[in-house]
């Protein structure tokens, strides 16, 4: 299996599906389309991208499974898997806001390999193959050297459901928003993490995500040099949903989640 030539592949790929949402975006905005219509144009958006990504990753690779987040396709379990988002940030989408990527990864057994996220809105590309570093277009990337949450810059994203557990969240976020720089709260998980493997932000954390959000993110961390855990400092975040992800100050943050949550 050649990942670079797939790489270059899915890299085309991502960049068209990405076209193809952002046409839809500035159509769905001059339309005034009525608000009871909106949920359907999104999940017409999101479904079309996503039969695009399938149709494309399946040639490129066929002996791969899918987990996709509209289920267009039935999910095999295969040692090999595409995991793919085709639109990840879709409130933002609805909202005519540019911040908003596609999201593909390629995962054995559990472990992410190669890793694409397209945010597009600002063009930027982020991709990483496992053992060769993380790059956004054809600059390498590294996280960010901040090793105290003191001078740190952390992402993260609200609860959307499971809100029994939202007051350990609040806590959480009380701690951190005395601790650090400050926090942000933007909407698409793939580019949280894209922009900690960039050193824009320190840390990301957050509860619930599906596979597909954060599959392309974490392999991009990983090779620009940062951690990945769950919120226990274990290894179950790809399908546990619970993620903590940083450089040097992963270790403070994991301590202060891993404290409140456990309360
Ligand atoms: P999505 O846009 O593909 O749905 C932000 O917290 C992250 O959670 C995003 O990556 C977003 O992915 C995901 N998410 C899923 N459902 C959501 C919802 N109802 N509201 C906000 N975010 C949601
Ligand atoms: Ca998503």
């Amino acid at each position: 299996m050649d990942l670079n030539a797939i790489c270059d592949r899915v890299i085309v790929l991502a960049k068209e599906v990405g076209q193809f949402i952002q046409g839809e975006q500035l159509k769905f905005q001059s339309e005034s389309i009525e608000y009871k219509d909106v949920n359907n144009v999104v999940s017409y958006v999101d479904k079309e991208a996503e039969k695009q990504l399938v149709s494309a990753l399946h040639s490129i690779l066929p002996e791969a499974g899918f987990i996709t987040e509209e289920g267009t396709v039935e999910t095999q379990d295969l040692p090999l898997k595409w995991i793919i988002d085709p639109l990840d940030g879709t409130a933002n989408f609805v909202h005519g806001l540019p911040h908003f990527s596609v999201s593909i990864a390629l995962v054995q057994d559990k472990y992410p390999i190669l890793g694409v996220v397209y945010h597009v809105g600002t063009g930027e590309l982020f991709w990483a193959i496992q053992g060769q570093g993380a790059y956004r277009g054809d600059q390498r990337i590294q996280v960010s050297r901040a090793k105290h949450l003191g001078e740190s810059l952390l992402a993260t994203g609200f609860p959307y459901y499971s809100f029994e557990q939202q007051d350990k969240y609040l806590l959480i976020l009380e701690s951190l928003m005395q601790k650090t720089h400050g926090l942000r709260r933007f909407g698409s998980a793939a580019i949280d993490l894209a922009y900690v493997a960039c050193g824009y932000f320190d840390g990301f954390f957050e509860y619930n995500l599906k596979s597909w959000d954060m599959a392309a993110g974490i392999l991009l961390i990983q090779e620009a040099g940062g951690h990945v855990t769950d919120f226990e400092g274990g290894d179950d975040y790809l399908f546990g949903g619970n993620i903590v992800a940083g450089a040097p100050v992963h270790q403070e943050l994991l301590h202060v989640i891993s404290t409140l949550w456990k309360a």
